[in-house]
C-alpha cells in the first residue's frame, strides 16, 4: 500500500521547520472531495473485504443521518463523474438514478431518497467505490455530531467508539487542544463553513509498518512493532503516514462531509526529496515530548533521528 507515483505528487504536509497542532485548514484549489490514484483497485478490494470482516468497526450510522447520508452520496457520485468521466458516470431520471463504475464494472440503479433501493446505507455505498474514509457530521444546538461514517483505515480511532459524539468530545484525547481553546476555535471555524466553499488539511503520523488499517481495535497487531523499529531498518521499516483531509457543506441537511485519504510512504523514499529530508529532520527533533508521546513515536523517535542524520 505504499508510495508508487512520483515523489512531486505525494501530499508532503508540512510548511515550516517546527510544527505545531493549529488549524492548518486552507480552501481547496481543487474542490473534489474525493481522489483516485493507481493504488485505486487495491484500496477498494481490501476496504470492501474489511468491510465484510469487520462490519461494525468500519460503518456505524444513527437512524436520523439517512437524509444526510444521501446528500453526501449524491455530492461524491456527482464529483466522480465530473472529474473521472472515463471511469464513472452518474445518469438521473427524477429520482431514478443509475450510478457506474466502469473500472470495477459494476453498475447501481436506485431511487434517491429510498435506502431499500441499495444495498447498503447510502454512505457505505458510495464509500465503497472510493479509497477515502467517508465522516459526516451533522450540525445542531450550535454544535457537530459524529452521527455516520465509513472508516477502513482509521489512524488509531474507533469509529463505533466516537459515534454519536461531538467534535470536542473527539478531540478530547489530544493533548493541549483543549487548553489552549484549540477545539472551540476549530469548533467555531467548522460551525460557519459555507456550501460551495470546501476546505482542506493535511494530518502527519509516523508509523512502524505500513498498513492502512491502524484501527484502536487492532493496535494489538500493530502498535508491538513500534519496539522493532532500530537505526538500520529504519529507512524501509517506518513510514510517515499522511491524511489529506476535506470538509464539505452540504446545503440542504446543513451536515458536513468530512473525507480522509490516507497516503503512506517510507522514510527511505521520503527522503529522496533533500529539502523533505532536512525540513522532517528538524521538524523530529523539536518536537515536543507532547506530540511525540499522543503521535505514539515516542519509543522509536531516537531510531528515526539517527537514520536521518545518517542521510543528511
Ligand atoms: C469535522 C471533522 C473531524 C473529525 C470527524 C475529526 C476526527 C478526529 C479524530 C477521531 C481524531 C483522533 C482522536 C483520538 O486520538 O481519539 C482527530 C485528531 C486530530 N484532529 Fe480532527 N477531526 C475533524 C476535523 C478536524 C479539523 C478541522 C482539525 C483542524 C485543525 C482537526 C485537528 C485534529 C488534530 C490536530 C488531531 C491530532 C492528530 C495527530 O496528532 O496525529 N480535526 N480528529
Amino acid at each position: 500500500m505504499v508510495w508508487t507515483e512520483t515523489l512531486e505528487r505525494f501530499p508532503y504536509p508540512f510548511k515550516e521547520d517546527v510544527y505545531r497542532y493549529s488549524n492548518n485548514s486552507v480552501p481547496m484549489e481543487n474542490p473534489i472531495s474525493v481522489e483516485m490514484n493507481s493504488r485505486y483497485v487495491e484500496e477498494i478490494k481490501l476496504k470492501r473485504q474489511l468491510l465484510s470482516d469487520h462490519p461494525e468497526r468500519c460503518f456505524q450510522s444513527l437512524p436520523h443521518s439517512i437524509k444526510a447520508q444521501w446528500e453526501a452520496a449524491a455530492l461524491v457520485m456527482e464529483q466522480l463523474a465530473g472529474a473521472y468521466p472515463e471511469t464513472f458516470s452518474l445518469k438521473k431520471n427524477g429520482r431514478e438514478w443509475t450510478f457506474q463504475n466502469k473500472t470495477l464494472n459494476e453498475m447501481q440503479s436506485f431511487t434517491y431518497g429510498d435506502t431499500a433501493s441499495l444495498d447498503h446505507e447510502p454512505l457505505d455505498f458510495v464509500g465503497r467505490h472510493v479509497q477515502e474514509d467517508l465522516i459526516l457530521m451533522m450540525q445542531r444546538d450550535g454544535d457537530l455530531y459524529l452521527d455516520a461514517g465509513q472508516l477502513c483505515f482509521p489512524a488509531n480511532w474507533s469509529l463505533a467508539f466516537n459515534l454519536g459524539m461531538k467534535f470536542r468530545q473527539i478531540h478530547h484525547p489530544i493533548p493541549g487542544f483543549k487548553e489552549e481553546g484549540l477545539d472551540s476555535r476549530i469548533l467555531k471555524f467548522l460551525l460557519r463553513l459555507e456550501s460551495g466553499v470546501p476546505w482542506e488539511r493535511k494530518n502527519w503520523s509516523l508509523m512502524a509498518g505500513d498498513r492502512l488499517d491502524t484501527s484502536l481495535e487492532t493496535f494489538d497487531e500493530w502498535g508491538k512493532l513500534r519496539k522493532t523499529v532500530t537505526r538500520d531498518n529504519a529507512g524501509e521499516f517506518v513510514h510517515l503516514r499522511i491524511e489529506v483531509q476535506k470538509l464539505f457543506r452540504l446545503p440542504q441537511t446543513h451536515s458536513i462531509l468530512f473525507t480522509i485519504h490516507t497516503y503512506v510512504i517510507s522514510l527511505e523514499r521520503f527522503c529522496e526529496n533533500p529539502e523533505w529530508k532536512r525540513q522532517f529532520y528538524e521538524i523530529l527533533k523539536e518536537l515536543p515530548p507532547h506530540i511525540t508521546d499522543y503521535k505514539g513515536i515516542g519509543r522509536y523517535k531516537g531510531a528515526v533521528l539517527a537514520y536521518l542524520e545518517e542521510q543528511l
